[in-house]
């Protein structure tokens, strides 16, 4: 067999065992913590803009974004709207990029970047929380929001609904779907 056949078939093996490059890297320094639940994927500005402007974000909040990617969204949380921002993302390269936009819009004294995954992560003190995940992810995330987020929290999604609990709002920018909760009181129906 040459060289290259012997190279395509173990990159085959490697692909049907999934052993993709991040899964084989785990464990390793600057590997996820684990496989990702979703791939990285950034909200465009002004569906941003939508997002923090829904939720009526001003300086007295605490915007979580969970999965944060780029750290986009609470870097222009604070920037813009005079928040703190708090960015939760499993991957240390989306970690990297975070922390150099932070570094880059001058927002450090008000954003934190945490290599965490979001379903082991304690947002208590959120006053908001943004999501672009899926809606399984959304739907499993659902219980950790109730208990966690103190009533009149507010949850914005892009994209993504979160089952049978009503949005308080419905956005379209630009084709793309904005939806925003208000936190109900416990006991109150959703
Ligand atoms: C679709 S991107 C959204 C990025 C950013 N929120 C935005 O809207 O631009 C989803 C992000 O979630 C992260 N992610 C996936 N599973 C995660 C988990 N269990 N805990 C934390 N972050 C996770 C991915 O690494 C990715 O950066």
């Amino acid at each position: 067999m040459s060289i290259r056949r012997a190279v395509l078939a173990l990159a085959m093996v490697v692909t049907v065992l999934g052993l993709a490059p991040a899964a084989q890297a785990q464990g390793q320094p600057g590997a996820p913590l684990r496989t990702p639940d979703v791939i990285y994927v950034p909200t465009p500005p002004e569906v941003v803009h939508a997002m923090l402007t829904a939720a009526k974000v001003t300086k007295n909040d605490v915007v979580y974004d969970l999965g944060c990617g780029d750290g986009r969204i609470v870097v222009t949380a604070a920037k813009e709207f005079g928040a703190r921002g708090v960015g939760i993302d499993i991957d240390p390269q989306r970690i990297k990029e975070a922390n150099e936009n932070v570094l880059k819009n001058g927002v450090g004294d008000r954003v934190k970047i945490l290599n965490q995954d979001l379903f082991e992560s304690d947002f208590r003190e959120a006053t908001v929380v943004s999501l672009y995940l899926l809606p399984s992810l959304n739907l499993k995330l659902r219980p950790k929001l109730l208990k966690e987020l103190r009533p009149g929290s507010r949850i914005v999604s892009h994209a993504f609904d979160m089952g049978d609990w009503t949005p308080d709002q419905t956005i379209d920018v630009e084709g793309r779907t904005v939806y925003m909760w208000i936190v109900p009181k416990p006991g109150a129906t959703k």
